[in-house]
């Protein structure tokens, strides 16, 4: 019998729950399948750094490196200031494992309603690859009032480190801010290779490389020429580049004029939310953090939505997509695909479905559906 080890970390707010609820759905499949998961539980997230000061230690992240993926719930609280657990838990994963792709796919399901036509809209398939490790994530960057400022800042990455000496003098005592977003041809290169690669696998041929090269042309520029450099390794794949903002209105108008969409950091958080929302619910919308050669980290894309934490009402689909694309990562294709049909069956069945998708059931009721179906 397979034997993987997955390290997990549930977080904050609704994150437990449907974190709970995938493990239910997921010993079920390893029953069917023959597989045990071994969890390695890791309490991360506001309720032990507020007991304890910890935010994740890099012992932690050694015993996290031991397993063969992560699982991972949400991160953020009302109680503690925006930035510590997002970026001190969720970011310094990303960066430690090197996840330098983040891949969201869209997926439309029987009997979800969405914003968008129905028309075509079953067959529709579209996959966000958005850049994970650079851009203006790459947490360099200071708030400073007076007249004068002086600092310096390091940034250390997989190929290269960079060093920042800035002296800045405003007139006036105005308060100000800055934040420096980093991009590199190889790790532009790396994500853009990997999302040519997806969309040669699929039936629409086409990849859409999305920037805002027109007003960041440095570093959007920079991004732009390395799409180009990759793209004549791919003469077969049709391909496009977009401005973000045209895009973000074209994915409600005329989505099916996308497959894959390859995305630096920040705009591809913005448009998978938007994603989400075409799908009718961001409890319906996965995401893979992924390495291709090192561990990878399986989550939701939704937050810790404190507005209906603890009612037990959370979307549980979101975090057993996750699931589905982990599985495939460790190798149990078969289990991945049986969930799959499972939740398509729940979804299209219209009897058990969560508040945010017009239903009145519980997450656990979602996940005990999913798991008659698996028998
Ligand atoms: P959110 O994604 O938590 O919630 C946005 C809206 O979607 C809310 O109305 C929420 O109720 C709803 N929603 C989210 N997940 C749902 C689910 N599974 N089922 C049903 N409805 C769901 O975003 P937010 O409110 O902007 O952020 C809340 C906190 O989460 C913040 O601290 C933020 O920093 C953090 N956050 C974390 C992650 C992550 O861990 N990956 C992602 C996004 C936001
Ligand atoms: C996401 C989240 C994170 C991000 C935050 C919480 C750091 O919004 O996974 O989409 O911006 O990547
Ligand atoms: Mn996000």
């Amino acid at each position: 019998m397979a034997k993987h080890r997955i390290a997990c970390l549930p977080g904050d707010g609704v994150g437990p729950e449907v974190i709970m609820a995938t493990k239910n759905v997921l010993e079920k499949l390893g029953d069917k399948n023959d597989f045990v998961i071994e969890y390695r539980d890791f309490p991360n997230g506001a309720e032990h750094y507020l007991k304890t000061g910890e935010i994740l230690s890099d012992s932690t992240l050694r015993e996290i490196g031991k397993c063969d993926a992560i699982l991972l719930g949400a991160l953020g609280d009302p109680r503690v200031k925006p930035g510590i657990l997002e970026k001190g838990i969720l970011l310094k994963i990303r960066f430690a494992f090197d996840q330098f792709i983040n891949h969201r796919p869209v997926r439309f399901f029987p009997g979800v309603a969405t914003p968008i036509s129905s028309a075509g809209r079953e067959n529709l398939s579209l996959d966000f690859v958005r850049e994970n490790t650079e851009d203006f994530y790459v947490g360099l960057g200071r708030r400073f009032s007076g007249k004068k400022d002086k600092t310096e800042m390091r940034l250390d990455r997989r190929n290269y480190s960079m060093e920042f000496k800035i002296k800045v003098e405003v007139e006036g005592e105005n308060e100000s801010a800055y934040q420096i977003g980093i991009i590199s041809r190889s790790g532009a290169k790396r994500v853009i290779k990997y999302a040519f690669d997806l969309a040669r696998r699929k039936e629409k041929r086409k990849l859409t490389g999305v920037d805002k090269a027109n007003v960041i042309t440095e570093m959007y520029g920079l991004w732009r020429d390395a799409f180009h450099e990759v793209e004549l390794l791919y003469p077969d794949v049709e391909t496009e580049f977009a401005y973000v903002d045209a895009v973000a209105m074209n994915l409600i108008r005329i989505p099916e004029r996308y497959s894959v969409l390859v995305t630096p950091n920040l705009f591809g958080d913005i448009l998978t939310d938007l994603g989400a929302g075409i799908q009718g619910s961001l409890g319906l919308s996965p995401s893979g953090n992924i390495n291709p050669d090192g561990v990878s980290m399986f989550e939701p894309v939704h937050g810790s939505a404190p507005d209906i934490a603890g009612k037990g009402i959370a979307n549980p689909i979101a975090a057993l997509l996750a699931a589905e694309m982990m599985l495939t990562r460790i190798g149990e294709k078969k289990a991945s695909e049986d969930l799959d049909r499972a939740i398509h069956f729940v979804l299209a069945e219209r009897r058990k479905r969560t508040p945010d998708i017009g239903g009145n059931s519980k997450t656990d009721e979602v996940a005990a559906a999913i798991i008659e179906k698996l028998t």
